[in-house]
């Protein structure tokens, strides 16, 4: 949450950090700011609302009193203090020579603005970032860090709880930009005569490849000549460096109307690159394994914890891992995991899906879960994130940069890469043979295709959208793999189309939700394939003809062929035939164009709907 990029270089500061504020707005749009560092002087405009508002304002005033090759920019998703002017960052201190932009929450903000307040420092907003701008300028006046901007940052650093990535610049010192890092994301960009700072490698990709990632406590000073990495004391500290392996087009909209839509269609691709080189010379292959096949033989129990799209990518997964390994497995929403005292030692293995890595509620249960001795495995799609840093082992979803704010192909690549878990485990226990696991290997291998043909249909479902946008609500169905999906299908429509939208079990349907059907209410129902689970389907297609008796509008997500339930569908969307474990990722690619097109009809922007961002740093 929130976006921050710095930078010092040849260009013009300004158009660098907008540009950069473009690619990190999914991270937040409450407002969004800027400052230039020109000489000794040091401007700062910053605006309500969206990026565009910030724009007009600079076209108002004149983007020439903003010249300087040095500078930053802060998009804002809102913690303290409502999405208004004087709360929008950049924060300045009382002299206005210091400048901050925050990411994070600082939890001891209140004892700080106390002790300010006390010292007669008059607070101009409500956040507590603005703390942080008043306790540098104090640093950088006085005792041993005077006239030094790192140390005077370090120096607040120290003093600050919570999670934080701040960029600091101070006038007196106009080619430097320091930033610093605690349990929030802060990357480095090294560029040739210019140096970046920024949240995610999507701010700074257009300019160069090559990134440092800062672990945790650490502080970087950039200047136009090169970067030096320190902790909070000022002591040298080791950061790692890596090149970025996609480049600007995967983070620019490619003549689609929304990200959203782009990654959609690049679905295919993110699962084949998730796949790739994990199946070598007859075995699974997992990343950073830092966890022993020792280990994966004891493990006697695996916990999923993750939060919205991800943690319906582990629903998902609990029926494959649980047959493949029979191991029992619990998935859990991160935000409750570590509150309700999880039985766990070190034979648990939990499984902390997150795309951005960064997700607090993620994160504090991968704490949780090794502070009881577990092992934590990420899958995770950001690169050195948070997650991965803190746990024993990573595998990394390869679905690329995802900017649209609901989740689409990193779900898809989330389900995959926690199927590759499951297969892994299997191997180890050898509860399947190598010739199985190779098996089921090549069948997730068929998916891109699956998933690909899924897309060359989808224009039925746009229409489809059109025609029930108008709708007061939607309920989803399903069995077995299909009830996540189901969920997965509602969380999407709710959070693009604000229409209120529930995913049920079928079979739970009779035990209360079927009282809200009533004439004409769309229920989209993800069948099983008849071939696979004879059973399900027959449940399932009684299932549809009970709420078809009682007037819905039965929208009806089916496998190619599958003629028993066409008399029972108002709609029919066919979906290739795929092995039963594997139908989530032909069925869930229907609801993603659903929900897009609906909240396109009804007039919303599909990327960045209302009150979400993309990583979500608090609790
Ligand atoms: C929904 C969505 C969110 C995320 C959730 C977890 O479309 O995007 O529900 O899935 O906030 O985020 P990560 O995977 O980054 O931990």
């Amino acid at each position: 949450m929130c976006g921050i990029v710095g930078y010092v270089g040849h260009r013009p500061a300004l158009d660098v950090v907008l540009g950069g504020l473009r690619r990190m707005e999914y991270r937040g749009y409450d407002s969004a700011g800027i400052a230039v560092l020109d000489g000794g002087e040091l401007t700062v405009e910053r605006k309500a609302g969206r990026l565009a508002n910030l724009e007009a304002q600079l076209d108002k005033v004149g983007r020439e009193t903003m010249s300087g090759t040095a500078g930053m920019g802060h998009t804002r998703w809102a913690t303290h203090g409502a999405p208004i002017d004087r709360n929008s960052h950049p924060h300045r201190d009382t002299t206005q020579r210091v400048a901050v932009v925050h990411n994070g929450i600082i939890e001891n903000f209140a004892g700080l603005r106390a002790e300010l307040e006390a010292d007669g420092v008059e607070m101009a907003s409500d956040t507590d970032s603005e703390t942080a701008a008043h306790l540098v300028a104090r640093a950088y006046t006085d005792g041993d860090t005077k006239g030094d901007l790192a140390a005077s940052v370090a120096a607040v650093c120290r003093r600050l709880e919570g999670a934080f990535t701040l960029v600091v610049t101070h006038a007196d010192e106009p080619d430097t930009i320091v930033a610093a890092r605690r349990s929030s994301p802060l990357v480095v960009g090294v560029g040739e005569g210019e140096h970046f700072v920024a949240s995610d490698v999507a701010a700074f990709i257009e300019h160069t490849r090559e990134a440092v990632e800062l672990g945790q406590d650490q502080l970087v000073v950039i200047t136009r000549e090169g970067y030096e990495v320190t902790d909070f004391h000022g002591d040298a500290a080791q950061a790692k460096p890596f090149t970025v392996d996609w480049d600007l087009s995967a983070a620019e909209k490619g003549g689609h109307e929304y990200f959203m839509l782009k990654e959609i269609e690049e679905q295919p691709e993110a699962l084949a690159n998730t796949l790739r080189g994990h199946f070598e010379s007859g075995r699974i292959i997992l990343d950073e394994q830092r966890i022993s096949d020792q280990d994966l033989r004891d493990v006697d129990k695996v916990f999923v914890v993750a939060c919205g799209s991800a943690y319906h990518s582990g629903l998902v997964a609990k029926y494959a891992i649980e047959h493949w390994t029979r191991l029992p497995v619990e998935v859990e929403l991160a935000s409750e995991f570590r509150y309700r005292d999880p039985v766990l030692d070190r034979d648990t293995l939990v499984v902390a899906v997150s795309q951005s890595g960064e997700t607090a509620d993620t994160l504090e249960a991968v704490r949780h879960a090794r502070e009881q001795k577990a092992r934590v495995l990420a899958v995770c799609n950001t690169n050195g994130a948070q997650i991965p840093r803190e746990s024993d082992a990573v595998l990394y979803t390869h679905a690329g940069p995802e900017i649209g704010v609901a989740s689409t192909k990193a779900f898809l690549a989330q389900i995959a890469a926690n199927y590759l878990v499951g297969l892994a485990l299997a191997q180890a226990r050898g509860t399947k043979y190598p010739d199985e696991v190779a098996r089921e290997f090549a069948e997730l291998e068929a998916m891109p295709a699956a998933v690909r043909k899924v897309l060359s249909t989808v224009e039925q479902t746009r229409d489809l959208g059109r025609r029930i946008a108008d709708s007061r609500a939607v309920l989803f169905l399903g069995r077995h793999v299909g009830f996540p999906v189901a969920l997965e299908g509602a969380l999407k429509l709710k959070e693009l189309a604000y229409m209120h939208a529930e995913g049920f079990a079928a079979g739970e349907l009779k035990h209360g939700p079927i009282a809200l059907i009533e004439e004409g209410l769309p229920v989209v129902v993800v069948m099983p394939s008849p071939k696979g689970r004879a059973v399900l389907h027959s449940k399932l297609v009684s299932n549809i003809s009970e709420i078809q008796a009682r007037g819905a509008r039965t929208i009806v997500i089916a496998e190619e062929g599958d003629e028993t339930v066409r008399p029972f569908a108002d709609e029919l969307i066919e979906v290739p035939a795929v092995p039963t474990l594997l139908q989530p990722l032909v069925s869930t690619v229907p609801l993603q164009v659903l929900a897009a097109e609906i909240a396109r009809a009804r007039g919303y922007d599909v990327d960045k709907p209302r009150n979400l961002a993309k990583s979500v740093t608090v609790e």
